[in-house]
């Protein structure tokens, strides 16, 4: 019987589906996690550097926001949450904004999700028309897809070392007219740099200048989408900074893009947000109802009782922040010790979310990104992205190194093996 119908499911493939499905790329991340965790359970040490989530072995959530939820849970906070969040939890996003960045926003600003993603996709469809122009840059995440999704046309600047791996005003200024949304990216996933402030302030200023501009045209204004899903996690001499906080107009055009996955290492819990202006928040909530896509009512009340307990967010964030650089550092330490013993390799310093920049020069040698990662898996079990899984087009040999699902040990383990294996190549 199985069989019968396993046959008559044969007669529906993917040439039956709408042209939106067929045209659509999955994770490229994904499918590289996939084959790595298969390469491990063949026996074999690996230093898996691939997916931007975090393994809890390494990186637990708060104790207390856990003990929140399951609190919630036995008490029954188990039916639908209002549609655009629990009252508890936008207020305390709201009070978390104003004392991280001196911004106040009305309470109808803000809407709670099922994550960072659904607030992505409800922008995008939002603010973007078929064949609106969306400017990002590449490497980024997932912004060619949800282009895609929205039917818009991508403006892609391709950035480098040289801007920080950062978008710069005067790369986006030739294009600024014909844009419906610029989204950014600070902390970037997948460099790991983080926009200076007189970036933000150039790229606000340009935003606002080209709003008053549209103001007399009719055209409808060009949005910034600001994923700032990695900012509690900024360290060093870098800080992080917002359009409204510089320039004050750009709150009229802001669509923030925030919540837990990253900055409390809650991936699986489902936790996201955005604060906007309210005439565009109000109609993310419409299309976030239509999907479903909210948060867990649980979770939602833990994490509105989590954001108003400053000395445990501080704590916690002390550890986290101390464990990631431990392995961001070890692998950035690692690789310019190579680089200056003359091996083709290179590295930016990191400066937050939970990612490295590394560079395998090895085009000359094997040709493509792809080719250069498999030979790093294979001959060093050493599991890296290349920045082609975010949207990158040039062969240039960067790749993106993930430390939230490796202990320190499996950092300095996997460099011995890509010594070994680069300097078997000479
Ligand atoms: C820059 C950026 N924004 C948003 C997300 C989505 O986060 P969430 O897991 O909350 O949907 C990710 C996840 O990797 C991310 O890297």
């Amino acid at each position: 019987m199985a069989n019968a119908t396993s046959d008559i499911l044969t007669r529906c493939s993917d040439r039956s589906l709408s042209s939106l499905a067929q045209g659509l790329i999955g994770s490229e991340v994904l499918k590289i996690a996939g084959e790595v965790r298969a390469y491990a359970s063949s026996g074999r040490s690996v230093a898996n550097l691939t997916v931007g989530d975090f393994a809890p072995t390494e990186f637990r959530i708060p104790r207390a926001l856990e003990a929140q939820i399951v609190a919630n849970l036995a008490a029954g906070q188990t039916n639908y949450p209002p549609s655009d969040g629990t009252l508890e939890l936008r207020r305390a996003v709201l009070a978390f904004f104003q004392e991280s960045f001196g911004l106040e926003y009305p309470l109808e600003s803000t809407l709670i999700a099922g994550g960072s993603r659904p607030i992505i996709f409800a922008a995008y469809a939002a603010v973007v028309d078929r064949g609106d122009a969306v400017i990002y840059p590449t490497p980024s995440w997932n912004n060619n897809h949800y282009t895609y999704l929205s039917g818009g046309r991508p403006i892609e600047l391709k950035v480098g070392a040289e801007t920080n791996f950062m978008p710069t005003a005067a790369m986006i200024r030739p294009h600024v007219r014909e844009a419906a949304l610029l989204a950014v990216c600070t902390p970037l996933n997948p460099t790991g740099t983080v926009m200076n402030r007189g970036e933000v302030e150039a790229i606000a200023t340009l935003a606002v200048e080209e709003n008053e501009r549209r103001a007399t045209t009719g055209q409808r204004p060009l949005f910034i989408l600001w994923d700032q899903v990695y900012w509690m996690l900024t360290f060093g001499e870098n800080r992080h900074w917002t359009p409204p906080q510089v320039v004050p107009e750009a709150a009229a055009y802001t669509i923030f893009v925030d919540g837990i996955s990253k900055a409390l290492a809650a991936t699986g819990l489902r936790v996201g947000w955005t604060v906007a202006p309210p005439a565009v928040t109000a109609r993310m909530r419409d299309i976030i109802g239509h999907v479903g896509a909210w948060s867990p009512k649980a979770e939602q009340l833990a994490v509105a009782t989590f954001l108003g307990q400053k000395d445990e967010i501080a704590s916690y964030h002390e550890t986290m922040i101390r464990e990631l650089r431990l392995r961001l550092d070890t692998l950035y330490d690692g690789l310019m010790e190579m680089r200056r013993e003359g091996l083709p390799v290179n590295a930016i310093a990191p400066q937050g979310a939970i990612y490295l920049s590394a560079q395998f020069n090895l085009i000359d040698r094997f040709g493509t990104n792809e080719a250069i990662r498999r030979f790093l898996l294979e001959q060093a079990g050493f599991a890296v992205v290349p920045f082609q899984a975010f949207g990158t087009k040039e062969e240039d040999g960067w790749f993106r190194l993930s430390a939230g699902a490796v202990s320190v040990r499996d950092c300095e383990e996997g460099l011995v093996r890509v010594r070994a294996a680069i300097a078997g190549l000479a």
